[in-house]
Parts: C-alpha cells; sequence; structure tokens
C-alpha cells in the first residue's frame, strides 16, 4: 500500500542524531499472563464492569510468544529505538528476566536501541497487598528491583526510564478508581505520587550505582487553557495545571512541590526531595492533547470526559475543545499544543530543565488505511521542530503505539498501533501509517 502523504511539504529535517522510536507497556502487549505473578491489572479486569469491552489482557498482543515476529516490524519500520516496559511481577516469577534478555537480544541484533520503562503500572499484587504505592516501603522495594533488572541486561540497555506517567496512575488507579488498582481516595491518593517520585529517585540512584549513565522519566503533560477570562475559571485551569503539569515536574526538575502541596505530603519530605530531584539525564514527555478546564459546574452530579467519569467534588471541570477534529476517543488534534507545550516548560525550567524526549505521541483510530494518524503524525512532527527551531532542546520522539494493543479500561476498543492487530488471531498488518513512517525516516536518513 501506498500512504498519501498528508501535506505536500516534507517533514523538515531534525538532526542527524535524533533518536526515533515506537513505544508500548508490558501490561498492554504480553499476555502469558499464567507464566508470571498477578498484577494489580490483573485483579482489577477481573472485576466485571471494569474494563468497558470486557476484555482482559491475559493474551493481549502475544507478544512474549511472537516478540521476535514484533522486533521484525520495528526494524522494517526503521526507527533507532524501542520503548518497552518490564513487568515487575514476570520479574518476580521464575525465569521472568528471560524473557527480557531474549528480547533484548533480538532487537540488538537488529541494530534497535531498547529503552525499558521499569513501571508502567502493572505493580505485582503482593507488592500491592501490602500497602503499594501508598506505602513508602513500596518505593525501596521498586529500587531494588530496579537495580536487579539492571544486573541482568545492563550490559545491553543505555538508557533507562524509571516511571511511566505517575500522574495517571495516582489519578486514575488512585484517586478516582477508574484504573488499577481502583481506589477512590480523591485527594488522599497524594501519598501515591510521592511514592512514586521517591521510587524514581531511589531507581536513579541505584541504576547509576549500577552502571547507567542515561536515565530519565516519562511524565504525561499538555497545555491546560482556561474556559474563559473569568477568575473563577483561571483559578481552576491553574489548579488542574499544577495536577497534570507541575504536581512531578517541579520536584523532578526544581526540587519543591508547588505551592501548598509538600504539606499534604507524607513522611521526611525536605529530605525526601533532595531524591527526588536527583538530576536526571533526559526528561520524556509523553503528549496527547490540551485540556480546556473551567470551574466546577454547580450541577452535583458526575460528569463524563474522555472515557473518564468525573465526581462533582473536584476543583475544576474538563470542557469541551471546539474546532479542531477529533480522534476516535474524541480527543481533539492540536499539534500547535506541542509547541506550546515545550516552550512553557523552556520558559518554567531555563537551565533546570534537561534535554527532553517525546516518549509517547500518537491517536487512536479505526483503519488499517489510517490516513488521520498520518495526518496527526505529520502535524505532530513539524510541531515539534518548531519547538526545536525556536531553542528547545529535544532529542527523540516515539510514537505511541508500534501496533494496536489493550487500552487499559477501554478494552481493545481503541486501536492506537501503525500496525493492526487482529485480536482473534493475532495477525499483524503494517497500517497505511507504518509505512507513512517508514518513508519519512529514510528521508531524515537520507
Ligand atoms: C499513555 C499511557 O502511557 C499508555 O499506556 C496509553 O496507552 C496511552 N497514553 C494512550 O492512552
Amino acid at each position: 500500500m501506498i500512504a498519501r502523504m498528508a501535506a505536500s511539504e516534507p517533514i523538515p529535517p531534525f538532526p542527524r542524531d535524533f533518536l526515533w522510536g515506537v513505544s508500548t507497556s508490558a501490561h498492554q502487549i504480553e499476555g502469558a499472563v499464567d507464566e508470571r505473578v498477578p498484577s494489580v491489572w490483573d485483579a482489577f479486569t477481573a472485576e466485571p464492569g471494569r474494563v468497558k469491552d470486557g476484555s482482559t489482557a491475559d493474551v493481549a498482543c502475544d507478544h512474549v510468544h511472537r516478540y521476535r515476529e514484533d522486533v521484525a516490524l520495528i526494524d522494517g519500520l526503521g526507527v533507532g529505538a524501542y520503548r518497552f516496559s518490564i513487568s515487575w511481577p514476570r520479574v518476580l516469577s521464575p525465569g521472568g528476566l528471560d524473557f527480557y534478555d531474549r528480547l533484548v537480544d533480538a532487537l540488538c541484533a537488529a541494530g534497535v536501541r531498547p529503552v525499558p520503562t521499569l513501571f508502567h503500572w502493572d505493580l505485582p499484587l503482593s507488592v500491592e497487598a501490602a500497602g503499594g504505592w501508598l506505602k513508602r516501603d513500596t518505593a525501596s522495594l521498586f529500587a531494588e528491583y530496579a537495580a536487579q533488572v539492571a544486573d541482568r541486561i545492563g550490559d545491553r540497555v543505555d538508557r533507562w526510564i524509571t516511571l511511566n506517567e505517575p500522574a495517571e496512575h495516582t489519578l486514575l488507579g488512585h484517586a478516582l478508581g477508574q484504573h488499577a488498582p481502583g481506589r477512590q481516595l480523591l485527594f488522599d491518593a497524594l501519598p501515591v505520587a510521592h511514592h512514586q517520585l521517591l521510587a524514581h529517585g531511589l531507581a536513579v540512584r541505584a541504576l547509576r550505582a549500577a552502571g547507567a549513565t542515561d536515565i530519565g522519566i516519562a511524565n504525561s503533560h499538555g497545555p491546560t487553557w482556561p474556559a474563559s477570562d473569568e477568575p473563577a475559571d483561571r483559578e481552576a485551569a491553574d489548579f488542574y495545571d499544577v495536577l497534570l503539569n507541575r504536581l512531578f515536574a517541579d520536584p523532578l526538575l526544581l526540587g519543591r512541590y508547588p505551592e501548598g502541596i509538600g504539606e499534604l505530603m507524607p513522611g521526611e519530605v525536605d529530605a525526601d526531595l533532595k531524591v527526588i530531584s536527583e538530576p536526571v539525564d533526559w526528561y520524556g514527555i509523553n503528549f496527547y492533547q490540551p485540556t480546556k478546564v473551567g470551574a466546577p459546574l454547580d450541577s452535583g452530579a458526575a460528569t463524563e470526559f474522555s472515557g473518564l467519569t468525573l465526581p462533582p467534588e473536584l476543583p475544576f471541570s474538563p470542557r469541551e475543545i471546539e474546532g479542531y477534529p477529533v480522534t476516535d476517543f474524541g480527543w481533539p488534534v492540536v499539534p500547535e499544543a506541542l509547541t506550546e507545550l515545550l516552550l512553557s516548560f523552556r520558559d518554567r525550567y531555563g537551565d533546570r530543565l534537561p534535554p527532553l524526549v517525546i516518549t509517547e505521541n500518537g491517536c487512536s483510530y479505526e483503519g488499517i488505511d489510517d490516513q488521520e494518524r498520518i495526518t496527526y503524525l505529520d502535524g505532530h512532527l513539524r510541531a515539534l521542530h518548531r519547538a526545536m527551531e525556536a531553542g528547545v532542546d529535544v532529542r527523540g520522539y516515539f510514537v505511541w503505539s508500534l501496533m494496536d494493543n489493550f487500552e487499559w479500561a477501554e478494552g481493545y476498543a481503541r486501536r492506537f498501533g501503525l500496525v493492526h492487530v487482529d485480536h482473534a488471531t493475532q495477525e499483524r498488518t503494517p497500517k497505511a501509517s507504518y509505512h507513512w513512517l517508514r518513508d519519512v525516516l529514510r528521508a531524515q536518513r537520507a
């Protein structure tokens, strides 16, 4: 299939050493659940009504058994790197690390740089039973696990990601209960944020002690647009912006929590902040969309937004962004918001900002002739390039995702892949966007 170009002008040239990649995560693709101990997501999906289409990730993309085929697809795309996550429950299981050993070998043999994420939301159920992220000990356990993984594959891995989107894991998993482990603690979930940040800092130290030199974290960020200039809307938008953009980035990059937050965190917060702000070698941003936010609507009822049910007691309410196309998930497609976000990071963090990497960017659309995905990616690459021209130091870009997979509470209904997966037969079919990206990368190398 010949991919039609979404725009007439070629994508402008990125630096020669720019790192191009694709992303996945363990729970979303691996399957092979009976070859490892359970995670919080196994328990969560087993509860009726938790996943919209009633599916589980027991088989997912059966990647544990088909990884060779998947590495060939990555290789065929021509990217230099593959971001995947390591399942902590698999590492706890007999022979579990052998799988990652084989995967890393296969990637290296194909000349693709492995970029593992150590935690992408699938906490071992045994760790959850002992208190999970509400408990400080989980941070130390995580650092021990990080060291164990580095000890096994660190000879072939030079770039590491500690955590994926701790903000979503806190908000969706512990505040709203719409992801595993399904806790609905609202603002009492804040210790979950602190303990993940502490886990990150301790893991950075553990990985460096094991010889790692190139360590980052992947956080989700997006511009927050106030619904209007009214003070109540601006205040609500600022609050949301703290939760999404500053709650994690400020402690990591500035060594302090946004005003009013530190007091709500458990333990010796000042001492912990020294560990949390252990300098990273680069900072990963997962970007999908901006969010428009206004004051609570006072309806006293829960609101539905982007697949989420938001309780009325939140001090903000997201609003629809009008005037832009939307993905099948209903997310607005606003490439210029990526430029805006990157410029805002440079302005806020200045000299404290390490080089950035876009660790996720992508969209959900049905179909194999996915011209909309091409349009989305084309627009976001140009938006990224504009930010770099304006002086923001960005070193890499990873598409979410290599292939269609288990989209958490949405099940298999949302398709983010460059490669289509028939979930009944496991047949993989590269989409138009796969061919388009391969051609873009060829042109970049020429
Ligand atoms: C971010 C998460 O890291 C990933 O797991 C998820 O599939 C994508 N967003 C799309 O929602």
